[in-house]
This record gives C-alpha cells, structure tokens and sequence, in this order.
C-alpha cells in the first residue's frame, strides 16, 4: 500500500512565475537520502550530470550516460516530496538533433516523474528547445559557462570576460528565452554580465558563480557541504566540513575496531543476559 502525501511539488509555472521575485533556491542531489534531507528547505533539486565528477570520480561530466541521469533520477524523486525535480540531459543524449533530445527528455521524464530537464548551450540549441517546449517537455536552459563543452572551452573559465564574449553570452540566454525555456542557469559568468542577463530576459536566471543579482541560486550540494575536495572554486561557499568530519568518525571507527572496543555488548544479539544468582546464606546447603 502506498501512503500519499498532502504536500504538493512545486511546479514549473509557479518557479516560473518567480522572476524579480523571492530568489529561487535550488541545490544538486543524487541520491534519496541526501534529496530527503534537502527537500524541505529548497525550491528545486536538481540532478545535475556534475554527478560524474562529484558521485563517480570522473574528470568531468562527458562520460555520464543516459541510464546514470535515470538511476540517480528515480532516487531523487524517491526522496523528495515538496521540491520540483530537474534532471540534467547528458552530453551526447541531445545535441545530434531535436528528435534525439526529444527521445531522451521522454525516458529522463516518464522513467524518473521529474518534472523538466536541463540542457547546456544557447543559440545553438534554441530550435532543439522550441522543439522540446512545443512538445509538453518544460526545458530549462544553460548559458556561460557550459562544462559538456570543457575541451572546446579549454577548461573550467570564467566567460563574458571580454565585450564580444559577454555579447555573445547575453544573446545565447535571449535564445534560450525566446524558445521556451522556463528558467535559465547562468554559470561562471562576469556579474556585471549575470545582472545585464538577468534585467533583459523574462525567465528566471539561476545563478552559479555569476552574481547576487540573479532571480535564484544553485550549488552543488557536495561543494558546499565540504565533500568534494578535490577542487572548491572562488564561488563556492561552504556551509559545512562534512569532509573532515567523515574522516573523523573513520579514523574512530578503526581506532575501536582495531582496539576491540567496538562491537560492545548493546550492539551485540544474543539470549537475555543471565541475571546474576543472588549470594547463597550460609545456612542453605
Ligand atoms: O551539473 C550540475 O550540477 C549543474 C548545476 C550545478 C547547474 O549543471
């Protein structure tokens, strides 16, 4: 028997409707019990393919399949009640042509029940998105600093810097805009850029390493949670060090087991413990 929940998901239109107001705040998840914690204080979960990086150990997000979005989907909604879910298209499932997106959006959204997907790229990929739109799957766009696009970018860098870039940066979110995305995520951009987006464009940005001036925030919840180590950027801010506080309760757990003082008698199962025989008087034979 399943049990149904009063609490209703946030929607698409509603976080639409959110541009110029309260921030949209939004944080990454990929498993249930990290989406069941996270849910009650966000907007949006998002399961983003930086689950490569930050789940698997890749280098970067280039080597996420369609079948690991699903998997990591399926636990997210598992775990979440209140918050709308928005799963990352991975690279290689969209860019080949609109009916390959479409394809892929129709397993990411009927196999996970996530309400919408993401994909990276702006002008590019504005027939693919009018296309999705015009279909019933909500897109969500993803402009500035596009990690699937890491090797023609030549790293992880910060874009917009130069007039040109900037210009170029700005008219991919108006492409993305104009064709039907609902919101757009604007990453590792210039702020005075992010704020420059964020006053032309009707949908809601959300910003990653772009600015306060944004209509929302992401982050990835192993950056500011302290759990991802190998590399924290300028615009991450950590909210916790879970990272050293694991490796605390590791070295306690091997210290005990090595010294035999864990498992102790309350984790053990066994018949009740004997009580002791009270002491015999000493006129009892
Ligand atoms: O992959 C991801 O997690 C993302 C967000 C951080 C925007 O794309």
């Amino acid at each position: 028997m399943s049990v149904q929940s009063d609490i209703k998901r946030l929607t698409v239109p509603q976080l639409r409707a959110r541009k110029g107001q309260e921030p949209i705040v939004i944080l990454t998840a990929y498993t249930t019990p990290v989406a069941r914690l996270l849910d009650p204080h966000v907007d949006m979960l998002m399961v983003g393919d930086s689950l490569g990086m930050v789940v698997y150990g890749l280098d970067s997000t280039l080597g996420v399949t369609l079948e690991m979005m699903i998997a990591h989907g399926k636990a997210v909604m598992r775990g979440s009640q209140r918050a709308c879910v928005v799963i990352d298209m991975p690279f290689g499932s969209y860019q080949e042509s609109p009916e390959l997106a479409f394809r892929a959006a129709a397993r990411l959204l009927c196999e996970t029940g996530a309400q919408a997907v993401k994909l990276e790229g702006g002008a590019e990929m504005a027939s693919t998105i009018a296309f999705l739109t015009a279909r019933g799957v909500p897109v969500m766009g993803h402009v500035g600093l596009t990690p699937q696009s890491v090797h023609t970018l030549g790293g992880f860098r910060t874009q917009g810097r130069d007039d040109a870039a900037a210009r170029r940066v700005l008219a991919d979110a108006e492409a993305v805009a104009g064709a039907g995305a609902f919101a757009v995520v604007v990453e590792g951009t210039v702020e005075t850029l992010a704020r420059e987006i964020t006053t032309r464009i009707p949908i809601p940005t959300i910003g990653i390493g772009a600015s306060p001036h944004c209509d929302g925030q992401v982050l990835v919840v192993d950056d500011m949670l302290g759990i991802f180590n190998d590399f924290t950027p300028k615009f991450v801010k950590r909210y916790a060090e879970l990272g050293s506080r694991i490796t605390e309760a590791a070295t306690a757990y091997a210290a005990d087991v090595r010294a035999r003082k864990f498992p102790g008698p309350e984790h053990c199962f066994g018949p009740p413990p004997v009580p002791p025989r009270p002491p015999r008087a000493s006129h009892e034979r």
